[in-house]
């Protein structure tokens, strides 16, 4: 990427003039592989020099990355969007962006061609390096650019600093792209294309100089993490490491998602170690093993049920039935006592009867999950489940996703009143607020002598607890 060819263009001269930086603001939508990207197209935009603003009245470019999991998602971006064009009518100057996996369906960019006329830059998840070109074309031209065309190789930003991010003490890392599971109902891997894994080494290197630059803790990402390494590695077959996986279980085990955290777990500086998603059909006892004997491995695991009913998991393509998923749950339980299982639970599937939802109901109380994100079903045209005539009323799916709520919310209050008296490791976020190991919420006051910051490692005395969270008191360290 030519740089200084950036910083001729229209918007740079004509700011020039008036003698201030132009300046950027991105807003994020969706996922934690969606942040990720989010913060390497903010260090793009800097590197095109432009300056970040906190308000999107103040800025010359606004970039929006946008999600399409569900029809909200898509609803809240459209909403964003018709303020922008109420911006855009006063200043004429202001330049669009609008990419990620919302962008990415054909529908969708043929709606901002035809329709959005003020957003200058339609980009998808898979050429997002190109980037630059598309807004120089743009601003050359005057005319809106659309390109979600879907290049070879991996999609990522390969010569964006990693070390800029939104928070100093933890980061999110890639270890995979795409999805090939094809869960009936999920628009993700239509938008995100094929499961690639990255090569080990880079992830590793990524994570080296994270640590260097004070990250704590690090999140590995990826759709389905603990399928690392089954598929293509490395976007093509370019190494030893791509060859040994191409072979379908890898055969070797340094080759495997708990070799990978082994390596990560080595790393000097990083102090917490977290993955997601991981995916129930794919989490083996090797990694049961791992997250109980590796100490910096959070004793958290994120393990979407989607259903409890056997009937609707078949459905929905999950390859797992009820049974086994409990299995899971107990074995987790069994190997790392305290061990906080989250979920994410989808009510209202095409054809959900209401035995089927007692049955999710069901898993709810007997895992005892310590956080759940609960969703009611959202048609995304071209999954296989939009197909269906079967569907279940409006009325009936916002009942069950009260039901739902109503079992799983006081379970984690009580989860959470158990540790009411304890005293808990916490890592400092912000404005005395932290996570435990197990990513409970922790509120904290009583700080201000120790001067904690973002990736400090404090004990907090819990007194009280709510269903999202629990509160509690600092110790200050002696002296
Ligand atoms: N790869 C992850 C999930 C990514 S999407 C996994 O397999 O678990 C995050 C969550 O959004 C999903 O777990 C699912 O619960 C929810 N979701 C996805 N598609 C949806 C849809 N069409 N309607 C409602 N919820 C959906
Ligand atoms: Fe979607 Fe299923 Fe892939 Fe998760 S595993 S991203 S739910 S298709
Ligand atoms: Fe949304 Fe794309 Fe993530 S659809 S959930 S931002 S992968």
């Amino acid at each position: 990427m030519d740089d200084t060819r950036y910083l001729l263009t229209a918007h740079n001269d004509d700011l020039a003039r008036s003698g201030r930086r132009p300046c950027f603001y991105v807003r994020n939508y969706g996922c934690q592989m969606n942040e990720r990207d989010a913060e390497k197209l903010r260090a793009l935009l800097a590197k095109l020099g432009y300056e970040p603003v906190d308000n999107q009245e103040d800025a010359d470019i606004i970039l929006y990355n946008t999600c399409c999991v569900r029809e909200s998602a898509e609803d809240k971006v459209f909403g964003h969007l018709s303020r922008i064009k109420t911006i855009k009518a006063a200043n004429p100057r202001l330049f669009v962006i609008v990419c990620g996996c919302m962008a990415q369906r054909p529908e969708i960019a043929e709606t901002f061609r035809t329709k959005h006329h003020y957003i200058n830059v339609v980009c998808g998840t898979a050429n997002r390096h190109r980037l630059p070109d598309m807004i120089w074309h743009s601003m050359q031209s005057g005319g809106q650019v659309i390109d979600i065309n879907e290049d070879e190789g991996l999609p990522e930003l390969t010569d964006i600093p990693v070390t800029t991010r939104e928070y100093p003490h933890k980061a999110g890392v890639n270890i995979m792209y795409g999805c090939d599971n094809y869960c009936a109902f999920c628009i993700v891997p239509y938008v995100r294309g094929r499961e690639k894994s990255r090569l080990m080494r880079d992830i590793l290197d990524e994570v080296h100089v994270l640590a260097e630059d004070g990250v704590k803790e690090i999140m590995l990402l990826g759709q389905n993490v603990n399928a690392y390494a089954r598929k293509e590695v490395g976007g093509g077959f370019r190494s030893l490491e791509g060859e040994v996986a191409r072979r379908n279980p890898p055969p070797t085990p340094f080759l495997t998602f708990p070799s990978l955290l082994r390596q990560v777990h080595e790393v000097p500086g990083i102090l917490r170690i977290r993955f997601m998603t991981s995916h129930p059909k794919d989490f083996s006892d090797e990694l049961i093993a791992a997250v109980r004997d590796l100490p910096k491995v959070c004793k958290t695991v994120h393990l979407p049920l989607q259903s409890g009913s056997t009937r609707i998991l078949e459905d929905m393509n999950r390859k797992y039935t009820k049974d086994e998923y409990l299995a899971l749950c107990a074995r987790l339980q069994a190997a790392v006592p305290g061990i906080g299982i989250t979920t994410d639970i989808i009510v209202g599937y095409p054809g959900e009867t209401e035995a089927d939802f007692e049955e999710t109901l069901d898993v709810a109380r007997r895992v005892r999950f310590s956080g759940a994100f609960t969703f009611i079903y959202s048609k995304r045209s071209g999954t296989p489940a939009a197909e269906r005539t079967d569907t279940v009323p409006r009325k009936t799916a916002n009942e069950r996703f009260e039901r739902l709520t109503d079992t799983v919310y006081p379970i984690m209050l009580e989860r959470n009143r158990g540790l009411v008296g304890q005293t808990v490791e916490v890592m400092a976020e912000q404005d005395g607020k932290g996570r435990m190991d197990d990513n409970t919420l922790v509120h904290f006051t009583g700080n201000e002598n120790t001067a904690c910051k973002a990736g400090d490692v404090i004990s907090v005395r819990i007194t009280d607890a709510k269903s999202f969270y629990v509160s509690g008191t600092a110790d200050n360290p002696e002296g």
